[in-house]
């Protein structure tokens, strides 16, 4: 078997910053490696959870239960898993992810009281590592940063780009709500945290990454 690593966070959280960073490295380095991106929005195993995200099945997150919602997600994970990933992990390859299986923990567990989020934890594992068969991260690197300051980076993001942010991006209480599911289950699967402030603010993008990069040489 390859290696699966995982880059984790409520939104705006830096995962595709540090992510990109990390890649561009091991390629500088000439590291054999894969990357995947998820959600996979251009594919059409995506489709359910674009409609949810769009809010076709409601404008809150609320409107769609943890457990219907995670199936969108692992639906397009298993096709990836699947159709393009399989054989290369399997043959020893290593594969760097932006979102993995990891998300629903963060943005669906949100959704359910405290004193259940364990048993979705719990249901979870069961379901997309042992059912649906997709492979277990060797490490994923939980980027920690306060709501307010994710809240701040999506949106002036939102601002650069010209975007609006999704049914989850644009709720604040429920990035709230992320945050403390992120955290226990940081803690329930063993995630490596990220501590991306220093003093309330923000540490620098290269700070960030020399971390990381010195833990990965760990699990390499
Ligand atoms: N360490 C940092 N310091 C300052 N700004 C940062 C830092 N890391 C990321 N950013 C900025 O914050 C914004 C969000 O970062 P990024 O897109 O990497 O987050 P993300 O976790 O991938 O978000 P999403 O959940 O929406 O995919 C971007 O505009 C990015 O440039
Ligand atoms: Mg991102």
């Amino acid at each position: 078997m390859g290696r699966l690593i995982v880059f984790e966070g409520i939104d705006g959280s830096g995962k595709s910053t540090q992510f990109k960073m990390l890649c561009e490295r091991l390629e500088a380095e000439g590291r054999d490696f894969r990357r995947l991106v998820f959600p996979q929005y251009s594919e059409p195993s995506s489709a359910p959870l674009r409609m949810y995200l769009a809010g076709e099945f409601g404008n809150r997150p609320e409107d769609v239960n943890a457990y219907a919602a995670s199936t969108f997600f692992a639906v397009d994970r298993f096709a990836s898993y699947n159709k393009v990933w399989k054989d290369y992990y399997q043959g020893g390859g290593i594969m760097m992810a932006d979102r993995y299986t990891t998300s629903n923990a963060v943005h669906q567990a949100s959704k359910l009281p405290d004193g259940e989020r364990e048993e979705f934890f719990a249901w979870l594992d069961h379901f997309e590592y042992t059912l649906l068969g997709l492979p277990k991260p060797d490490a994923v690197f939980y980027m920690d940063v306060p709501v307010e300051t994710a809240v701040g980076q999506l949106r002036r993001r939102e601002g650069a780009t010209n975007t609006k942010g999704d049914i989850h991006e644009s709720d604040t209480g429920y990035l709230r709500k992320c945050h403390e599911c992120a955290a226990a289950a940081s803690e329930y699967f063993g995630w490596t945290k990220i501590n991306c402030t220093r003093d309330g603010t923000m540490r620098s993008v290269e700070d960030i990454h020399e971390e990381i990069y010195n833990l990965l040489k760990e699990v390499l």
